[in-house]
């Protein structure tokens, strides 16, 4: 979590750090802050809140400079206010430090400082570094931090300024994701590529153990012992406008909206002459034949993307599958056979838990295969093979069109890996291709009229509660709707597999509290109106979401939201958009932000 830039150049250094900022707001918004060098000396300015306020600020009071390091805060150690709000500093205020991460033995350190004579002005685990680094400035400042750093244990990605070498940022890293952006006269550093995108796309990419020495002209890198590291620069394909929220109030409603486009783009490119190409995967089919096992572990919607998956890789593939909540996993020292395939699925690519479990399989000797957003993430680099989902930038909090990506690419892979493993016919697999290609023009027509949604949204906005029902490869989506509504609107919401709901929360069922149930015409359609009926008997308000047309859940339903018929298999892309768009107009006529929850950030890189 966290966001942190640095910016060494000609430009108003105010300026791009705040542009960086802004980029990297959906990574924590709690409190942000700069520190820049002006005249040969630090100045500070931070602020509680959005980052509106540092920017009102700066308005009034810019610091101005040529170099500078700023941070936009998700808050672990200290609750968000100003003083907890990074740059911190030493205790002359000379050097300033942003850091994203956790550093595990601050207590130990902080008190070894304090016992010096150190005095510390906050709460954070973050303010031991500069102290620490000020211990050891008499060997100038790259030595200071390399110092430092050698006695910090934890995650971290930090950012440096001293008015002593008043030219340089240093940099280093540790298991917090970190790039440089290599301009002419100028670099960047940021903790995404979004950041420095207004400015260049040639990036280096810092790894753990590495201590970076950035001028205006020059980015050298080296290791903890001193060493130089060479590396060549990447040029990124992505271009600033493609983080842009257009005419939309919202990206959560852009990203909502440029699914079915989406959808197209990953068919296209994954079909070649009728067949499943993922030519970045990097596993042979010789070794995806040998898998008789795979193990799904992710966070939040990708979870859930993985337990759709399930269905799908078990029915075509006959592989048996397991999923499991990444912060689970990797704890629970989970049994390793060589014919084991992990997938890791991660919008972000940089999810901490998610990280750990694939080192967790890795030490273990299973391959992974990860189903990835963000291309040059860390858990890309980390696994043996990847599937890029192709999402684009997923900007909103809430993952929504990353989550029906991830569920195409899982698609896809599970008909590759049946087609390999001779359990479904060639003629099925053409058959369920076609379904698959008519999803977008199925979710285009859906988008084109959300009166029933918005319906929905304007008379149960004000509910204190919501259920969601689901069951067999709609159960997942149960989850994730509940996930949607909470995360953006406050409201209480639980997911739940329908046949399990008699079995105790079905107690919970009463005239005010609407439970949503999603009823696809499926095989377990019957079982699925019986427990929709359980549900009305007790006079709970019922909004289903149902097949097109079908006038028997319309019959036991106080609201019905109808969404075009498709292949049953697939059914989840299609019933999570009005999923999506019920928790959008519901946060949205609560006034809330949708962008920003609450006490969220976009990824967590933290334990
Ligand atoms: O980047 P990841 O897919 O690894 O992130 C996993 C979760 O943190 C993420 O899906 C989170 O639950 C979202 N806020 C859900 O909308």
């Amino acid at each position: 979590m966290c966001g942190i830039v640095g910016y060494v150049g000609n430009k108003f250094v105010d300026s791009v750090l705040l542009v960086g900022l802004e980029r990297l707001e959906y990574r924590g918004y709690d409190s942000s802050g700069i520190a820049t060098i002006n005249t040969g000396e630090l100045s500070v300015c931070k602020k509680k809140g959005k980052l509106k306020m540092l920017n009102d600020c700066l308005k009034e009071t810019g610091l101005g400079g040529n170099i500078g390091i700023g941070h936009t805060r998700w808050a672990t150690h200290g609750e968000p206010s100003e003083k907890n709000a990074h740059p911190h500093t030493d205790c002359g205020k000379h050097l300033a430090v942003v850091h994203n991460g956790i550093i595990e033995n601050y207590q130990q350190l902080k008190e070894r400082l304090i016992a010096k004579g150190h005095i510390f002005e906050s709460e954070t685990d973050t303010e031991v570094i500069p102290h620490l680094i000020e211990e050891y400035l008499y060997e100038g400042l790259e030595n200071a931090v390399r110092k430092a750093v050698g006695e910090i244990k934890g995650s971290y990605a930090i950012c440096v300024i001293s008015e002593k070498e008043s030219d340089k940022i240093i940099v280093a890293k540790n298991g917090s994701p970190i790039i440089i952006g290599l301009g002419k006269n100028e670099n960047f550093v940021a903790s995404d590529i979004t950041a420095v995108l207004p400015h260049t796309r040639d990036i280096l990419i810092l790894e753990d153990g590495e201590i970076a020495v950035i001028t205006e002209k020059t980015t050298v890198i080296k290791n903890l012992q001193g060493a130089v590291v060479s590396r060549q620069a990447e040029s990124v394909s992505m271009k600033a406008q493609d983080i842009d929220k257009g005419d939309y109030k919202f990206f959560m409603l852009k990203e909502i909206c440029e699914q079915p486009a989406l959808i197209e783009g990953i068919i296209n490119s994954r079909l070649k002459n009728g067949l499943i190409v993922f030519d970045e995967m990097n596993l042979s089919n010789k070794y995806l034949a040998r898998v008789k096992r795979i193990v799904i572990q992710a966070c939040g919607t990708s979870w859930h993307a993985g337990m759709v998956a399930k269905y799908w890789l078990e029915k075509y593939a006959h592989i048996h599958t397991e999923v499991d909540v990444s912060s689970e996993f990797r704890y629970r020292n989970p049994i390793a056979e060589g014919d084991t395939l992990m997938l890791a699925i991660s919008q972000s690519g940089e999810t901490a838990d998610t990280l750990a479990g694939i080192r967790e399989g890795k030490s273990k000797f299973i391959k992974v295969l990860s189903i990835v957003n963000v291309m040059k993430s860390t858990i890309a680099r980390e696994s043996d093979g990847i599937i890029p989902i192709m999402a684009g930038p997923e900007i909103g909090v809430a993952s929504t069109k990353a989550y029906t990506a991830q569920l195409v690419a899982l698609y896809l892979f599970a008909l590759y890996l049946g087609r390999l493993n001779y359990t479904i016919p060639e003629d099925e697999i053409k058959t369920k291709l076609d379904g698959l290609k008519a999803i977008p023009g199925l979710l285009n027509g859906f988008l084109k009229s959300q009166d029933t949604v918005i319906k929905c949204a304007n008379e149960y906005f004000d509910r204190k509660n919501f259920i969601f029902l689901g069951r067999g490869i709609n159960f997942p989506n149960a989850l994730e709707g509940a996930l949607k509504l909470k995360e953006i609107s406050y409201i209480h919401s639980t997911g739940y597999p329908a046949g399990e709901f008699k079995h105790g929360p079905i107690a919970l069922i009463n005239e005010t509290t609407p439970v949503v149930c999603i009823a696809p015409k499926d095989e377990l359609y019957p079982k699925m109106v019986s427990n929709i009926q359980e549900v009305g008997a007790r006079k709970g308000r019922i909004i289903s979401v149902a097949t097109e047309g079908d006038d028997r859940i319309a019959g036991i339903s106080s609201n019905v939201i109808f969404v075009p018929e498709c292949q049953e298999d697939i059914s989840p892309m299609v019933t999570v958009l009005p999923l999506q768009l019920l928790a959008y107009h519901i946060a949205v006529k609560l006034g809330y932000d949708v962008d920003k929850p609450r006490n969220l950030a976009k990824s967590v890189t933290v334990e």
